[in-house]
Protein backbone atom coordinates (compact mmCIF):
# COMPACT_ATOMS: atom_id res chain seq x y z
CA UNK A 1 0.00 0.00 0.00
CA UNK A 2 1.07 3.00 -1.11
CA UNK A 3 0.68 6.18 0.96
CA UNK A 4 2.26 9.07 0.94
CA UNK A 5 1.81 12.70 2.25
CA UNK A 6 4.25 15.60 1.41
CA UNK A 7 4.68 18.63 3.89
CA UNK A 8 6.68 21.70 3.67
CA UNK A 9 6.20 25.51 3.46
CA UNK A 10 4.07 27.26 0.66
CA UNK A 11 5.62 27.70 -2.88
CA UNK A 12 7.87 24.62 -1.54
CA UNK A 13 6.32 22.45 -4.91
CA UNK A 14 4.10 19.92 -2.88
CA UNK A 15 1.33 20.27 -5.28
CA UNK A 16 3.51 20.23 -8.72
CA UNK A 17 5.34 16.72 -7.05
CA UNK A 18 2.59 15.30 -5.94
CA UNK A 19 0.76 15.03 -8.94
CA UNK A 20 3.95 14.02 -10.94
CA UNK A 21 4.55 11.29 -8.00
CA UNK A 22 0.73 10.16 -7.90
CA UNK A 23 0.89 9.46 -11.97
CA UNK A 24 4.30 7.98 -12.16
CA UNK A 25 3.11 5.27 -9.39
CA UNK A 26 -0.16 5.35 -10.90
CA UNK A 27 -2.27 6.24 -7.57
CA UNK A 28 -4.55 9.06 -6.92
CA UNK A 29 -3.15 12.69 -5.89
CA UNK A 30 -5.18 14.44 -2.84
CA UNK A 31 -4.77 18.49 -2.18
CA UNK A 32 -5.77 19.31 1.29
CA UNK A 33 -6.53 22.89 -0.02
CA UNK A 34 -8.57 21.02 -2.82
CA UNK A 35 -10.33 18.89 -0.54
CA UNK A 36 -11.19 21.56 1.95
CA UNK A 37 -12.68 24.13 -0.77
CA UNK A 38 -14.28 21.52 -2.68
CA UNK A 39 -15.78 19.98 0.73
CA UNK A 40 -17.10 23.65 1.72
CA UNK A 41 -17.12 25.13 -1.54
CA UNK A 42 -15.41 28.15 -0.55
CA UNK A 43 -12.00 29.19 -1.12
CA UNK A 44 -8.98 29.39 1.19
CA UNK A 45 -9.18 32.79 1.31
CA UNK A 46 -13.08 33.26 1.91
CA UNK A 47 -12.69 30.64 4.92
CA UNK A 48 -9.86 32.98 6.44
CA UNK A 49 -12.20 35.76 6.13
CA UNK A 50 -15.70 34.37 7.41
CA UNK A 51 -14.36 31.58 10.28
CA UNK A 52 -10.82 33.46 11.07
CA UNK A 53 -7.16 31.02 11.01
CA UNK A 54 -8.35 28.89 13.70
CA UNK A 55 -11.38 28.66 11.81
CA UNK A 56 -9.67 27.29 8.63
CA UNK A 57 -7.07 25.01 11.11
CA UNK A 58 -10.68 22.76 12.39
CA UNK A 59 -11.77 22.44 8.88
CA UNK A 60 -8.01 21.21 7.81
CA UNK A 61 -7.80 18.93 10.44
CA UNK A 62 -11.04 17.76 10.17
CA UNK A 63 -10.49 16.81 6.66
CA UNK A 64 -6.75 15.93 6.82
CA UNK A 65 -8.19 12.70 8.99
CA UNK A 66 -11.04 12.03 5.88
CA UNK A 67 -8.08 12.08 3.43
CA UNK A 68 -5.00 10.49 5.18
CA UNK A 69 -6.84 7.30 6.33
CA UNK A 70 -7.45 7.17 2.03
CA UNK A 71 -5.66 3.68 0.72
CA UNK A 72 -3.18 3.98 -2.35
CA UNK A 73 -2.43 8.00 -2.42
CA UNK A 74 -0.71 10.90 -2.90
CA UNK A 75 -1.31 13.32 -0.46
CA UNK A 76 -0.25 17.31 -0.17
CA UNK A 77 -1.01 19.39 2.95
CA UNK A 78 -1.17 23.29 3.14
CA UNK A 79 1.95 24.78 4.43
CA UNK A 80 0.56 25.02 8.34
CA UNK A 81 -0.90 21.42 8.34
CA UNK A 82 2.24 20.15 10.16
CA UNK A 83 2.46 22.66 12.61
CA UNK A 84 -1.24 22.18 14.40
CA UNK A 85 -2.90 20.57 16.75
CA UNK A 86 -1.71 16.72 17.12
CA UNK A 87 -1.47 16.69 12.64
CA UNK A 88 2.38 15.83 12.55
CA UNK A 89 2.39 12.77 14.66
CA UNK A 90 -0.73 11.61 13.29
CA UNK A 91 0.50 11.75 9.60
CA UNK A 92 3.34 10.22 10.53
CA UNK A 93 1.35 7.00 12.50
CA UNK A 94 -0.15 6.02 9.30
CA UNK A 95 1.87 7.26 6.26
CA UNK A 96 5.42 8.09 4.36
CA UNK A 97 5.91 11.78 5.22
CA UNK A 98 7.97 13.55 3.13
CA UNK A 99 9.34 17.16 3.76
CA UNK A 100 9.84 19.07 0.52
CA UNK A 101 12.54 21.32 1.84
CA UNK A 102 13.47 24.87 0.49
CA UNK A 103 15.36 27.68 1.66
CA UNK A 104 13.58 31.37 1.85
CA UNK A 105 15.43 32.63 -1.07
CA UNK A 106 13.51 29.62 -3.18
CA UNK A 107 10.39 29.36 -1.68
CA UNK A 108 9.71 33.61 -2.15
CA UNK A 109 10.67 33.17 -5.77
CA UNK A 110 8.17 30.79 -6.18
CA UNK A 111 5.14 32.79 -4.15
CA UNK A 112 6.15 35.64 -6.26
CA UNK A 113 4.26 34.04 -8.72
CA UNK A 114 1.08 32.84 -6.58
CA UNK A 115 -0.33 35.97 -5.98
CA UNK A 116 -3.55 36.39 -4.00
CA UNK A 117 -4.50 32.85 -3.33
CA UNK A 118 -2.63 32.81 0.22
CA UNK A 119 -3.90 34.98 3.20
CA UNK A 120 -0.93 34.64 5.47
CA UNK A 121 1.00 36.27 2.76
CA UNK A 122 -1.67 38.76 1.11
CA UNK A 123 -0.15 42.71 0.76
CA UNK A 124 3.41 42.04 1.13
CA UNK A 125 6.10 43.23 -0.80
CA UNK A 126 9.24 41.16 -2.27
CA UNK A 127 11.35 42.40 0.86
CA UNK A 128 8.87 41.81 3.56
CA UNK A 129 7.45 37.87 1.94
CA UNK A 130 11.18 36.83 2.05
CA UNK A 131 11.64 38.14 5.30
CA UNK A 132 8.09 36.85 6.51
CA UNK A 133 9.22 33.42 5.14
CA UNK A 134 11.87 33.82 7.06
CA UNK A 135 10.32 34.29 10.25
CA UNK A 136 7.75 31.56 9.85
CA UNK A 137 10.44 28.81 8.81
CA UNK A 138 11.88 29.40 12.18
CA UNK A 139 8.80 28.21 14.15
CA UNK A 140 7.59 25.62 10.94
CA UNK A 141 10.80 23.92 10.95
CA UNK A 142 10.89 21.89 13.99
CA UNK A 143 7.47 20.20 13.41
CA UNK A 144 7.98 19.95 9.27
CA UNK A 145 11.59 17.85 10.51
CA UNK A 146 9.51 15.19 11.98
CA UNK A 147 8.53 14.31 8.71
CA UNK A 148 10.40 10.69 8.11
CA UNK A 149 12.03 11.90 5.23
CA UNK A 150 13.50 15.18 4.24
CA UNK A 151 14.11 16.15 -0.05
CA UNK A 152 16.18 19.32 -0.08
CA UNK A 153 14.20 20.73 -3.74
CA UNK A 154 16.02 23.80 -3.44
CA UNK A 155 19.66 22.42 -4.34
CA UNK A 156 18.07 20.72 -7.09
CA UNK A 157 18.37 22.70 -10.99
CA UNK A 158 15.62 24.41 -11.79
CA UNK A 159 14.87 22.93 -15.33
CA UNK A 160 14.60 19.48 -14.03
CA UNK A 161 13.52 19.84 -10.26
CA UNK A 162 10.36 18.09 -10.36
CA UNK A 163 11.45 14.84 -12.16
CA UNK A 164 14.60 14.68 -9.83
CA UNK A 165 12.53 15.25 -6.83
CA UNK A 166 9.74 12.73 -8.04
CA UNK A 167 12.94 10.31 -8.64
CA UNK A 168 14.85 10.74 -5.42
CA UNK A 169 11.70 10.15 -3.20
CA UNK A 170 11.10 6.42 -5.41
CA UNK A 171 14.45 5.97 -4.51
CA UNK A 172 14.54 6.67 -0.73
CA UNK A 173 10.75 5.15 -0.66
CA UNK A 174 11.43 2.18 -2.81
CA UNK A 175 8.31 2.45 -4.59
C1 LIG B 1 -1.04 27.86 4.55
C2 LIG B 1 -0.73 27.26 3.33
C3 LIG B 1 -1.67 27.15 2.22
C4 LIG B 1 -3.12 27.12 2.75
C5 LIG B 1 -3.36 28.29 3.64
C6 LIG B 1 -2.41 28.35 4.84
C7 LIG B 1 0.01 27.97 5.59
O1 LIG B 1 -1.40 25.97 1.47
O2 LIG B 1 -3.39 25.93 3.43
O3 LIG B 1 -3.24 29.45 2.86
O4 LIG B 1 -0.33 28.22 6.77
O5 LIG B 1 1.21 27.78 5.26
P1 LIG B 1 -0.12 25.83 0.46
O6 LIG B 1 1.07 25.44 1.28
O7 LIG B 1 -0.54 24.73 -0.47
O8 LIG B 1 0.03 27.14 -0.21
Amino acid sequence: MIRIILIGYMGAGKTTVGKALAAELGVPFYDLDWFITTRYRRSVPEIFAERGEDGFRDLERRMLHEAAEFEDIVLSCGGGTPCFFDNMEYMNSLADTIYLKATPEVLAMHLRMGKGKRPLLEGKSPEELEETVRQMLVDREPFYTRAKHIVDVSLLDTASKIQDSVRIIREMLKV
